[in-house]
């Protein structure tokens, strides 16, 4: 186990401002390993600020000293047996990584999801690297007889 960070706080997204630095995180992230992707700026502003615009939007970030360290974020989604949260995006800046605000995150998600009856999160995640033995320790599962599927290139 890493040293774990403190003194941060986790924070509901509650404007569109907050988007830019959130932007900024997620490139960074995603532009390092295990990933190594190739994510501008405006381009990951766009995808979240897709997300934020969309029905049952939910995101916290982790703050310290004014600081992004990392953030998480979805939608509602409506299901026959039961709503349930999409978690489309989740990121630590790489120079805080493994040291707790990940779980930290997915524990004020799972918080407020409890409180408001929702009982099922499902993302989506390679099965090769880090992120799918973060999920596995917070308790995610395979979706047995799932599989994600693509028209066309996505790499
Ligand atoms: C995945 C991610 C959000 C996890 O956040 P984090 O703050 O690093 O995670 P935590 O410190 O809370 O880690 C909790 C557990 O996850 C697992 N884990 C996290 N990072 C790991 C790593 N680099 N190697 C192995 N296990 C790791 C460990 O089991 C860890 O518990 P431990 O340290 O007690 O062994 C973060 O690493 C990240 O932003 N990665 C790049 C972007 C990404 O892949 N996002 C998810 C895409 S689906």
């Amino acid at each position: 186990m890493a040293n774990r960070i403190d003194g941060f706080r986790i924070e509901k997204i509650e404007s569109i401002q907050s988007l830019e630095k959130c932007a900024e995180l997620l490139m960074e992230a995603y532009n390092a390993e295990p990933w190594n992707d190739q994510w501008t700026k405006e381009k990951a502003w766009e995808k979240l600020t897709c997300f934020y615009n969309s029905p049952k939007f939910l995101g916290w970030m982790a703050i310290r000293d004014n600081n992004l360290l990392g953030a998480c974020l979805g939608n509602i989604e409506p299901y026959y047996i039961g709503d349930y949260f999409y978690l489309k995006e989740m990121f630590v800046s790489v120079h805080c990584q493994r040291q707790g605000v990940g779980s930290k995150l997915m524990a004020a998600l799972k918080n407020h999801l409890e409180i408001i009856d929702i009982k099922t999160i499902i993302l989506f995640t390679s099965k090769d690297g880090f992120p799918f033995d973060f999920y596995q320790k917070n308790d995610f599962n395979i979706m047995e007889g799932m599989c994600m599927m693509n028209f066309g290139a996505i790499n």
